[in-house]
């Protein structure tokens, strides 16, 4: 069955987790979706999975709809959430809402998904009012790593602690129906959770979200650049990747790939007629 932001709502109302993946291809929805994870978040990440860029800053539009429609088409079951990438929507609420418009009609997202909490919340309420589901993002926003210093964990003063509750409220209250909760302390997000009516996903945000979202090349293995303490990994594809690779490699400069259950076969007939 499709997961909708009623199913998301019910899963809040009756305290059962919600599970999140991010992806960027059709093949890799295809497996999360049949593998029956409630999400998948088509995450500005990709700039550093995907494209190797060293933060999520040069991320543009056509990036993400090229790579949403990509995901859409493989996720049947799964709820598609677009991430609105860097100056997409920080510019005005005008912005926000035609580029939020752009990765539901040519991304094919069933939601977005933007950075920020006060500051944005006349952004996530234009996007809604525009019929548009919209999904927040506080705590260690990666668009504004410049801004933070970093990848730092965030909420760690009472000020600060106050702030992200102040801002998860913002969000909620604007009218977004989800909020990921990213690298904060585990009993600040505890308490958040408790003070939402809305489902909180969290990432390096401990067990007590409603739910929890990972990038798939981190809890694969895939992705050595930069292993964040919060991941968990729960297969070494990348290095049965490596592996094959290499097999492959060897194979052909042997010369045992391919073999014979390989190859096409042609008439000896007509292969004489050629000669
Ligand atoms: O872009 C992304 O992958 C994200 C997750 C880390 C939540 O925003």
């Amino acid at each position: 069955m499709k997961n909708t932001v009623s199913t998301f709502q019910a899963a809040k109302d009756n305290g059962e987790k919600l599970t999140m993946l991010t992806c960027y291809d059709y093949s890799t929805a295809k497996i999360i979706d049949e593998a029956g994870v409630n999400s998948i978040l088509v995450g500005d990440s990709l700039g550093n999975v995907i494209l190797g860029y060293e933060d999520t800053v040069s991320v543009t539009m056509e990036d993400m709809i090229h790579h949403g429609a990509a995901v859409a088409r493989g996720a049947k079951n799964c709820l598609v959430v677009i991430d609105m990438p860097f100056m997409s929507y920080q510019t005005s609420v005008y912005d926000a809402v035609v580029n939020a418009g752009r990765l539901m009609k040519e991304g094919r997202g069933n939601a977005v998904k933007l950075e920020g909490g006060v500051s944005v919340a006349p952004q996530i309420k234009a996007i809604t009012q525009a019929g548009i589901p919209v999904v927040g993002h506080i705590g260690l926003t990666p668009q504004s790593i410049n801004a933070l210093g970093g990848n730092k964990v965030q909420g760690k003063s009472e000020e600060a602690a106050k702030k992200l509750i102040e801002d998860a409220l913002a969000v909620q209250e604007a009218g977004a129906f989800a909020i990921v909760l990213e690298a904060i302390p585990a009993k600040l997000a505890a308490l958040i959770t408790k003070k939402l009516h809305i489902p909180t996903i969290g990432i390096g945000a401990g067990a007590e979200c409603d739910g929890q979202v990972l990038v798939y090349q981190d809890m694969l293995g895939m992705f050595s650049d930069y292993v964040p303490k919060f991941v968990k990994k729960f297969a070494d594809v990348g290095s049965v990747m490596k592996q094959a690779f290499t097999e492959y490699d060897k194979e052909v400069k042997e010369g045992a790939f391919p073999a014979e259950e390989h190859t096409f076969k042609i008439n000896d007939e007509v292969l004489d007629k050629l000669y």
